[in-house]
């Protein structure tokens, strides 16, 4: 390579590589190393409803207690991510020493680039004002039905499923009060848009459903009967589980109950009459 090509070739990767650094945003920080007490590790675990074989991944991992004990009590698999080298260097050393270092893993990374698809189970204690970041993430990226559970920090304006409280002394520590709070989340399927609907004969005439969500993430939506719009009541999603009622308006003769599951773009389930229960079916428009 002659020298003034050189110069212009490395002129022109020093220019590619500070515009990389430009575009690459320094990490969250998400808050400092404060261990989760022992005894709030358990009532956590328990809470996620964690299954032998699932996975399980904590965000910002500090020593792996949360994902150490996960392997060794449930035999749950696992991973944790960690800004700091050091504590991902701990926890894996921890993960040994538990003889679980085979079924876990941890990695020093911002948590915010890791892809957490494979989550069975994410959890965290993170600062309030950083937690609420992640929502679109986990809405993203991780399956219908995988459970979030939070110590101490809500991810409002999401709305918790569930939430226990306790007082620990362990805690006085930490926040200068006993009381601990764990909030979980399960990742409702998306049933967001307009869906033409397949009804048994004594519903009445149902053209389409159409649904959407507010920031809370509670499901809103109506039934298009005759034209005219009738708001659905008792919505649920839980994972891909959907139910609701059609109240008996707009010509409709009777209340009908729906149950049934959310399969990406086409939902199915059964329809619950005075004269019994019916197969129904609704299909997601593109
Ligand atoms: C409160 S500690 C929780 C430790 C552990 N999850 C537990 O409950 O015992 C929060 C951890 O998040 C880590 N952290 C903060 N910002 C982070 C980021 N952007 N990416 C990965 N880890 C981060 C900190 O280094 C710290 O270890």
């Amino acid at each position: 390579m002659n020298r003034r090509l050189l110069r212009a070739s490395t002129t022109a990767i020093a220019a590619v590589a500070s515009a990389a650094c430009a575009q690459t945003p320094a990490p969250t920080n998400f808050g400092p190393y404060v261990p989760t007490p022992t005894v709030i590790v358990t009532h956590l675990l328990k809470l996620a409803d964690l299954k032998p074989g699932e996975y399980i991944i904590d965000l910002g991992s500090g020593d792996g207690r949360i994902v150490n004990t996960a392997a060794k009590q449930y035999g749950a698999r696992g991973m944790g991510v960690d800004i700091k080298p050091e504590l991902v260097e701990l926890a894996t050393k921890n993960a040994r020493e538990a003889g679980v270092g085979d079924r876990v893993k941890f990695v020093a990374q911002d948590l915010f680039t890791l892809n957490v698809n494979e989550a069975n189970v994410v959890t965290l204690y993170l600062l309030p004002s950083t937690v609420t970041k992640l929502i679109p993430k986990f809405l993203e990226e991780l399956k219908p039905g995988t459970r979030i559970v939070s110590h101490d920090y809500s991810l409002a304006p999401w709305e918790h499923e569930r939430v226990e409280e306790y007082e620990f002394d362990e805690k006085v520590q930490i926040s200068g009060t006993t009381r601990t709070v764990l909030y979980r989340y399960i990742v409702p399927a998306n049933v967001v848009g307009t869906w033409d609907a397949q009804l048994p004969a004594g519903v009445g005439k149902v053209g389409r459903f159409v649904f959407t969500r507010d920031p809370t993430l509670r499901v809103r939506g109506t039934a298009e009967v005759d034209g005219r719009s009738v708001a659905l009541d008792n919505i649920k999603v839980t994972g891909t589980a959907l139910s609701f009622d059609l109240p008996a308006v707009a010509g409709l003769r009777q209340r009908t109950s729906f149950t049934g599951r959310i399969d990406g773009g086409a939902l199915k389930g059964e329809a619950v009459l005075a004269a019994g229960a019916a197969g129904w079916a609704a299909k997601l428009r593109r």
